[in-house]
């Protein structure tokens, strides 16, 4: 009896732990390979070639906290323009930012990030340097939604939205791309 009942406390918060989706949109006619560096006590995920002009949807675990960037295919393994996430986290929403603290000088890998059916809440750029995007540890640029599935441009081509828009949206510091963000949270409250 109670092993049955600790397989459904189980199965029940196997149905709580839905994943994430990130969908990668090669923009341009160039292969590319999109690798993920993990924080500590997350799964490595594995690398996905994105084909020219096509669109890839990668599956990311619950609450994985992570970046990953984009190589041409059949390059070596050097770390560009970064896509930030928290997934699942404060508030139930999902930290996301687009950072070019590491490899600012990478123009043709990671665009933008932005919730599907929600562009407006985008981190990123079509076109590097911009505002929209990480430059500097303290700046304050990461984005949150509620979203569970996420659009990912790759290289050149489409642009959607047009512009960087200036958004009345909610930012928070990096902290919060980084899981980092409940102490400081909670300070503030
Ligand atoms: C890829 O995704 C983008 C953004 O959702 C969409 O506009 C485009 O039509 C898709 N392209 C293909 C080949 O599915
Ligand atoms: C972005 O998402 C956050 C969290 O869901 C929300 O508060 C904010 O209004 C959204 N911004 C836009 C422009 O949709």
């Amino acid at each position: 009896m109670l092993f049955t009942k600790s397989l459904a406390i189980l199965a029940s918060a196997a149905m709580v732990s839905a994943y994430n989706t990130v969908t990668f949109v090669n923009q341009d006619h160039l292969d590319r390979t999109i690798h993920f560096d993990v924080n500590p006590g997350h799964p490595n995920l594995p690398s996905v070639d994105v084909l020219g002009h096509q669109n890839v949807t990668y599956t990311i675990p619950y609450k994985w906290t992570g970046n990953w960037f984009s190589n041409m295919k059949g390059t070596p393994r050097t770390p560009g323009m970064l896509g930030e996430v928290c997934f699942n986290s404060w508030g139930d929403l999902t930290y996301f930012d687009v950072s070019a603290i590491v490899n600012p000088n990478d123009h043709v890998g990671v665009k933008k990030i932005w919730p599907v059916g929600n562009p407006e809440n985008n981190s990123g750029c079509d076109d590097f340097p911009c505002n929209n995007a990480y430059y500097q540890p303290d700046d304050v640029q990461t984005k949150a939604d509620q979203a569970t599935d996420f659009i990912c441009t790759l290289g050149t081509g489409y642009t959607h939205p047009t512009r960087s828009v200036d958004i009345d949206a909610p930012i928070f510091a990096r902290d919060s791309v980084e899981g980092k963000w409940i102490s400081r949270h909670a300070r503030r409250i």
